[in-house]
């Protein structure tokens, strides 16, 4: 127990000053990794890029009415309010030089992460599982399984609570341990956390909050996503709704 918490410990400090003496794979001109994961399966839907029936909030009021929220009202998320929240947490803005650049902050410019979010009740949109195409903005379906609801459950440990969307942020490692190898897990997960900040953050906008949630079945989660578990997992997740 006390070795695996020091060696947990010990890979959130890793030194930088190695970093300049590592030969890492940039270094060594190995090809790049995919910048973006892309997933055709059919059913893609484009979102919205102007929101128009949405009332802005002062940033101070956000970070002052913010508190996670566990507890939804019964009302389905607008086809607008979707898109906003993804637009804001997670959009590419803009790519120069080759480099991406997102609404939050990516170590070194890599973003390594992508978003998921499972639909259990918004208009317009049939549940499911879908990967949030992040230079599209386009959604994609991805799992549609019949009892996905429970399935959704199952994996958050009993926390979906009635939301009506979950976000899921997950990482692949590669493109981060490309340029800075063994540092790339730290980088990942304080990346997942902007995102989710976003999302807190933007969820207050439309009189909705969220909910952070690191305690999930990590195994059963990527499973859900079809994503390997491997060099790309779940590393956080995030239910969204309505407040009462
Ligand atoms: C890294 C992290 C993981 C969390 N995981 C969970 C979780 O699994 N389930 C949950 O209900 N809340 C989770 N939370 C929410 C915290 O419990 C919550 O932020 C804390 O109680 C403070 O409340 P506040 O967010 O309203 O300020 C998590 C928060 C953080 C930052």
């Amino acid at each position: 127990m006390k070795d695996r918490i020091e060696q947990n410990r010990k890979a959130i400090r890793p030194s930088w000053s190695d970093l300049y003496d590592l030969k890492t794979y940039k270094k060594m001109n190995k090809p790049k990794p995919e910048k973006f994961l892309h997933i055709d399966n059919g059913l893609t839907i484009d979102l919205l890029k102007e929101f128009k029936d949405i009332k802005q909030k002062s940033l101070s009021e956000c970070i002052a009415s913010r508190r996670s929220l566990r507890a939804f009202k019964d009302q389905s998320l607008t086809f607008e309010e979707l898109s906003y929240l993804l637009w804001e947490t997670s959009r590419v803005d803009h790519i120069e030089n080759d480099i991406v650049y997102k609404t939050i902050p990516t170590a070194g410019a890599t973003n390594s992460g992508e978003t998921f979010v499972f639909i259990n009740d918004v208009e317009k949109i049939e549940s499911g599982v879908y990967l949030y195409i992040q230079d599209k903005h386009q959604l994609s379906l991805v799992n549609d399984d019949d009892n996905i609801n429970e399935i959704v459950n199952k994996a958050l440990l009993r926390q979906l609570r009635g939301a009506q969307v979950v976000f899921y942020f997950t990482h692949v490692l590669p493109r981060v341990e490309y340029k800075y190898a063994y540092f790339g897990p730290k980088l990942a997960t304080l990346e997942a956390g902007h995102a989710c900040q976003n999302l807190s953050l933007t969820a207050e906008v439309i009189d909705a909050g969220a909910c952070a949630i690191a305690a999930y079945n990590q195994e059963e989660t990527d499973h859900l996503l079809k994503i390997n578990g491997a060099d790309h997992f779940t590393i956080y997740c995030a239910t969204v709704g309505k407040k009462k």
